[in-house]
C-alpha cells in the first residue's frame, strides 16, 4: 500500500456523484484546506473576533497587578451575594476541593510558559485566590477549559471538561470569598499534562529554527522534519508536538508528505533565510496529507500497537506552524519545535504484521447566501464563485462540486437569508475497522458542527457534537470506547453558520466553500483501523 491507494479510499466518499471524479484529492483539499486550518487557529490573534472578555475575567487582569486591598475591595464589588448573608454550609477547602480541579485542568496551561499564561497566571494559591471573580466567570460560561465537544458526542480520551459539580464548586468558593487553608505562595502544580510519549524512538528537531524578530503578528511556517530509520518505508506509529518557544507557537497542523516531492519541497525551504518558509495560502505538496493536528494542551497521538500511518520510501513530514506574536511582547528566542515519533521500519520482523490506518476525509457543502437586508454585486453567488476562482485557480470552485457529490444545488440554500445557514451531507465510511479519532473543521462564522453515524436509525451514534463552533480550539478527538464502523456506513456531517459572526467590515458576500479565512468550509476526518472481515 501506498500514498497513492490510500488517495484514493479518500475519494470514496464522494464517488456516487460522476462529478466527484474531477474533484481534485488530498492536493485539492490540502490546499483549500491549508489556510483554513491556519486561520482556524488565530484565535489569539483576532481578539475581536473572539468571545468578548466578560467583565468578570476583565477585572481578573487588573486585579492580579493590583495591590491586594484594592482587590478585596473590587471582588466584594463584583460579589452579588455577600458570604455573610448565605446560610450556614460547610466551607470549601481549598486544598481538597479547589485545589485539585485547577491543578487537573488549567494549570497546565496556566503556570510555566503554558498558552494562556499571557492571559492570566495560577502560579499559586494567592494568585487563584486573587482571579476567583475571573474564574468563577470562565467556567460558569464554559469558556474554560476550552473543550467544544458536548456531551452529546461519545465519551473521548483526555477530556479535560469540567463536570457540573466541579464548576460549582469554583463559583461557591468564590462567592464565599474564596478563603484558603494554604499559605499565600502554596505553589500549584499541574497535574493535567498532556500523556507525552515516554519513550518516542526519535524527537526530531525542525530543519531549522524560525526568527520571529522581524515576523508578521501571525506567522504561518512550514517545517521539514525527517522520519529516521523508515527511509526505505514503515509504519508511523506514534507523534507528539513539542513546543519550543511556547508563548509564540500557537497551533499547528502535520503533513505526510511522499518522497516524490521531496526536491520540490526543498527548494522552498532554501529560497528563504530564516527557518523553514512561509506558507500561508498554498500547499506544501501535491502529496501532502494532514494527518495530524496539535492545539495547546493536546496528548500524544499514539495509535494502537501493531497499527500506524503507512511511510512509502524516502516519505517525510511537514509541520505547518501557525506564531502568534502578541504586539508589545518580547519575541522569544527561534523557535525549533520538535517532534517525537515512533516509527517501525519495514525491516524490521514486526512490519510485516502491520495494520495501515485510512485518514478518510468527509465534505459537506458551505453555501452561505447573504442577508435580505444585505447587498452588493458579490451577495450574487456567481460572482462570488468567479472571485474565489480568480484568487485560488480551479480549487476557487471546490465548492460546486462538493454541492453536487452531496446531491443539492445552489437553489437548495437560496431562502436561507436569514443570517443563519445550515448543510447536511451523507458521507460513506470507506474502510471497516474501528474508529480512532475525528475532527471537524469549520471557519470563523460556523456556528455548530455535527457529525452522526449512521443516523436515523436504530445505530445511530454521535460521534461529535459541538454545539457552539469554537475557532479558537479545533481538537483531535479520540473516543474512549471502541466504535467499529463498516465500509458503506454512512457518517452525516451537520455544518451551520451564522453571519453576524462575519466581520462587519467585509463587503457583503454570498459565503461559500473556499480556502480563505472569511470563506467557510464543511469537512471531516475520521481515522479508520481496519479490520477483516
Ligand atoms: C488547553 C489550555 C487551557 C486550559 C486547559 C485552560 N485554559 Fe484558560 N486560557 C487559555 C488560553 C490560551 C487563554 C487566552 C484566551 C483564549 O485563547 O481563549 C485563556 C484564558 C483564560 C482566562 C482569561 C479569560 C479572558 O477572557 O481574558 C481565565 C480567567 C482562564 N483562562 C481560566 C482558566 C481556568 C479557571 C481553567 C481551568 C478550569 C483554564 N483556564 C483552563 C488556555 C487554557
Amino acid at each position: 500500500m501506498n500514498h497513492d491507494t490510500e488517495n484514493h479510499d479518500n475519494h470514496d466518499t464522494l464517488d456516487r456523484a460522476p462529478s466527484r471524479r474531477r474533484v481534485p484529492g488530498w492536493a485539492g483539499l490540502g490546499l483549500c484546506l491549508f489556510p483554513a486550518v491556519l486561520l482556524a487557529a488565530c484565535g489569539l490573534a483576532s481578539s475581536d473576533d473572539a468571545a468578548p472578555a466578560t467583565d468578570a475575567a476583565a477585572a481578573v487582569s487588573a486585579t492580579v497587578e493590583e495591590s491586594p486591598d484594592t482587590i478585596a475591595a473590587s471582588t466584594s464589588a463584583t460579589s452579588t451575594t455577600p458570604a455573610s448573608t448565605e446560610p450556614a454550609v460547610a466551607p470549601i477547602s481549598f486544598a481538597s476541593q479547589v485545589e485539585p480541579i485547577i491543578e487537573s485542568t488549567c494549570a497546565n496551561c496556566h503556570i510555566g510558559t503554558g498558552p494562556g499564561t499571557t492571559h492570566i497566571r495560577l502560579d499559586n494559591a494567592g494568585i487563584v485566590a486573587k482571579a476567583s471573580v475571573g474564574i468563577s466567570s470562565v467556567v460558569s460560561s464554559g469558556e474554560m477549559p476550552p473543550w467544544p465537544a458536548s456531551d452529546d458526542s461519545v465519551a473521548f480520551d483526555h477530556d479535560w471538561s469540567l463536570t457540573t459539580d466541579q464548576v460549582d464548586t469554583l463559583v461557591a468558593w468564590h462567592e464565599a470569598g474564596s478563603p484558603l487553608d494554604v499559605a499565600d505562595d502554596h505553589p500549584i502544580e499541574p497535574s493535567n499534562a498532556g500523556v507525552r510519549l515516554d519513550d518516542p524512538d526519535a524527537i526530531i528537531p525542525s530543519n531549522g529554527a524560525f526568527d520571529g524578530t522581524d515576523a508578521p503578528e501571525d506567522e504561518y511556517r512550514c517545517m521539514v522534519y525527517e522520519l529516521p530509520g523508515v527511509e526505505a518505508g514503515g509504519f508511523l506509529t506514534a507523534m507528539d508536538f513539542l513546543p519550543d518557544q511556547e508563548t509564540v507557537v500557537h497551533h499547528a497542523v502535520g503533513f505526510l508528505v511522499s518522497g516524490a516531492d521531496r526536491a520540490a519541497i526543498d527548494e522552498l525551504d532554501a529560497a528563504e533565510e530564516n527557518g523553514g518558509w512561509t506558507c500561508f495560502g498554498f500547499n506544501p505538496a501535491p502529496s501532502a496529507k494532514i494527518v495530524y493536528g496539535w492545539a495547546p494542551g493536546q496528548s500524544a497521538t499514539r495509535y494502537d500497537e501493531g497499527t500506524g500511518l503507512r511511510l512509502g520510501p524516502g516519505d517525510f513530514f511537514v509541520m505547518q506552524t501557525h506564531y502568534h506574536f502578541d504586539d508589545g511582547l518580547e519575541v522569544p528566542p527561534p523557535d525549533q519545535s520538535q517532534f517525537a515519533v515512533n516509527v517501525v521500519a519495514d525491516t524490521a520482523p514486526e512490519a510485516a504484521a502491520m495494520t495501515a490506518l485510512n485518514v478518510q476525509v468527509m465534505l459537506g457543502p458551505a453555501e452561505i447566501p447573504c442577508r435580505s437586508d444585505e447587498s452588493g454585486p458579490l451577495c450574487n453567488r456567481d460572482a462570488a464563485l468567479a472571485e474565489a476562482v480568480a484568487k485560488y485557480g480551479p480549487p476557487g470552485a471546490l465548492g460546486n462540486a462538493i454541492l453536487g457529490g452531496c446531491g443539492f444545488a445552489p437553489e437548495d440554500f437560496a431562502g436561507m437569508t436569514d443570517g443563519i445557514a445550515t448543510s447536511s451531507c451523507d458521507n460513506q465510511i470507506a474502510t471497516t475497522g474501528d474508529l480512532v479519532s475525528v475532527f471537524g473543521h469549520e471557519h470563523e462564522i460556523g456556528s455548530s458542527f455535527r457529525m452522526t453515524l449512521n443516523p436515523d436509525t436504530p445505530e445511530e451514534v454521535v460521534l461529535l457534537d459541538i454545539p457552539e463552533w469554537d475557532f479558537d480550539w479545533q481538537l483531535v478527538y479520540e473516543p474512549a470506547e471502541t466504535i467499529t464502523v463498516e465500509a458503506g456506513d454512512v457518517v452525516r456531517l451537520e455544518c451551520s453558520w451564522d453571519r453576524s459572526l462575519r466581520d462587519p467590515k467585509l463587503e457583503p458576500a454570498y459565503v461559500l466553500w473556499s480556502e480563505g479565512t472569511n470563506d467557510e468550509m464543511c469537512f471531516a476526518m475520521a481515522t479508520v483501523s481496519p479490520v477483516d472481515g
